[in-house]
């Protein structure tokens, strides 16, 4: 039970593992990456900003104030009128958080942060009855700051300070001094940053979904792929995907997958055949063999020449079925790859003994054509299997006294052509190629009892291909049939004198 579970979360979370859920994921790693250097790049270069431009205006102002100042009259008292002057100007232009002050050289300062200003009524401090006199924060920054920018923290905000020293007839009269909160930078960084959460997650989510809507798309061929997969079995070859998509990878595949699955119904449908005609050809031979021997157990009185009947024909047909058998495992061999092994055999001896053997097995007018002199590398029990069959095929379509010619000759230097001849009725044309299929027989020779089962000339096939060549059936000059077979691995002997026509 707890293995059942376990298997009902495996595959609630496999989908996770799924081509879609990786390629949204992917997407969404490197969009998170992206907005994050995105975002890390812009809060900072958005806090310079704000940064200079607070700087620049703090020394433009610090250079306007400045010049407000007196040029000539240089006097303490003097300098301090100006000074109030303009920060009155200044504040009624409007509430401005920004900080002003003067420190005169042995004048006292002017601000317009009021504690600082003893020139007018100090109500600040005068409510601060409790103690000796106590300075504020920003005051004590503003009277001590160095000339130059800085920044201070007061009550924790940071305070951006700028002072010049005021300098009249090269002497130094005064120090100016200009202070803003910084705040406003991360007022303006903050903004980046919401900005950057909302598009953000916008966009992650689009990804997320367009990502695995477009990864959803590309692999929906596949999926296809996998549950055509799944429905095929060997009883059922004939689901197809045929993919219509754009011609990608993925069709390319579903192509090949297709293909493949043609071939493989085409396999199997042969194999089915060869299987049905393989029992029915054994099974010719049974039904004969069980027919004999009813009629002699229905017999009363069995006298020896009943049982020498049963005998003989029961003897051909056990023959027979050995034959069949024989060539079936033969064929099974061919198709496993293990049906020849090749050595090196000397040709003209090997075809002339072959030859003369065959002349006894039937009444016909056996002729051999000129022989080449050189070695073979084939099996030569197989070779010779091939050229009693064909010659036994050409035997069974002529009649006593008809022709049966065997020619051999060499066709490229390394390659040498049997072909076997007769003057019977021929192969016609469109059977040309199929009589080498396996039980495959033309209807004459079908309606004989004579012949094998058909299987004659796929056994042929197979040993030549299995030597690297090929057979192909035509007519012989005289109008019968000629088959022929060409086997690679020749070598014409090159010391001998030969009965080549060339050097001849
Ligand atoms: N020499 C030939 N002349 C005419 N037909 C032939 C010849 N050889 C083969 N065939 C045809 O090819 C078919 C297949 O031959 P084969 O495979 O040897 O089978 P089988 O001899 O058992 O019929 C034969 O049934 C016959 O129709
Ligand atoms: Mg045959």
């Amino acid at each position: 039970m707890s293995a059942r579970g376990g298997n009902e979360q495996g595959s609630r979370w496999r989908w996770m593992r799924g081509l879609r859920a990786r390629l949204a994921l992917s997407i969404s790693v490197i969009l998170v990456v992206a907005l994050a250097t995105a975002f890390i790049a812009t809060y900072r270069g958005t806090g310079t900003e704000v940064r200079n431009q607070i700087d620049e205006d703090l020394r433009t102002d610090a250079i306007a104030f400045d010049q407000s100042l007196p040029v000539l009259d240089v006097r303490p008292r003097a300098l301090a009128q100006k000074a109030e002057t303009y920060l009155q100007d200044q504040t009624s232009f409007g509430a401005t958080t920004r900080l002003y002050i003067v420190r005169i050289r042995g004048g006292g300062t002017v601000s317009n942060l009021p504690e600082l200003n003893p020139a007018e009524g100090n109500p600040g401090v005068e409510r601060d009855i409790a103690g000796p006199r106590r300075e504020s924060d920003e005051a004590r920054a503003l009277r001590t700051a160095h000339i130059g920018f800085s920044t201070v923290r007061v009550n924790d905000e940071p305070l951006r300070l700028y002072f010049i020293a005021v300098e009249r007839g090269g002497r130094p009269v005064a120090e100016i001094g200009v202070g803003e909160w910084a705040a406003a930078v991360g007022r303006a960084q903050s903004g980046v940053a919401r900005t950057f959460v909302f598009a953000g997650t916008v966009t992650l989510v689009a990804a997320i979904v367009l990502g695995f809507a477009f990864a959803s798309r590309l692999s929906r061929p596949l999926r296809r792929m996998a549950s055509t997969a799944a429905e095929v079995t060997a009883g059922d070859l004939s689901q197809r995907i045929s993919s219509t998509g754009p011609r990608d990878e993925v069709r390319v595949l579903a192509d090949a997958f297709d293909r493949m699955l043609d071939r493989l119904e085409n396999a199997f449908e042969r194999q089915r055949g060869f299987v049905a005609d393989a029992s029915h050809e054994l099974r010719t031979p049974l039904t004969v063999i069980r027919g004999q021997l009813e009629v002699l157990a229905r017999q009363t009185a069995v006298t020896p020449a009943d049982v020498r009947h049963v005998d003989e024909v029961v003897r051909t047909e056990v023959l027979r079925m050995e034959r069949l058998v024989d060539d079936l495992l033969l064929l099974a061999r061919a198709d496993e790859g293990e049906l020849v092994r090749p050595h090196s055999l000397d040709l003209a001896p090997f075809v002339t003994e072959l030859f003369d053997a065959l002349t006894l097995t039937a009444d016909r007018a056996f002729e051999l054509g000129e022989l080449p002199q050189g070695r073979l590398l084939a099996d030569e029990d197989r070779v010779a299997q091939v050229l009693r069959n064909l010659a036994r095929n050409a035997v069974e379509h002529t009649g006593p006294g008809g022709l049966v010619r065997l020619t051999v000759r060499v066709l490229d230097r390394t390659q040498v052509e049997f072909a076997i001849e007769d003057d019977g009725p021929g192969i016609p044309p469109e059977q040309r190629d199929r009589v080498f299929d396996r039980f495959h027989r033309t209807d004459s020779a079908r309606a004989r009892r004579t012949g094998g089962a058909g299987l004659g000339l796929a056994i042929a096939r197979a040993i030549v291909e299995a030597h690297g060549g090929t057979i192909a059936a035509g007519s012989s000059p005289e109008g019968g049939a000629r088959v022929a077979f060409t086997l690679p691995g020749f070598r014409a002997a090159s010391k001998r004198a030969g009965k080549e026509p060339a050097r001849s």
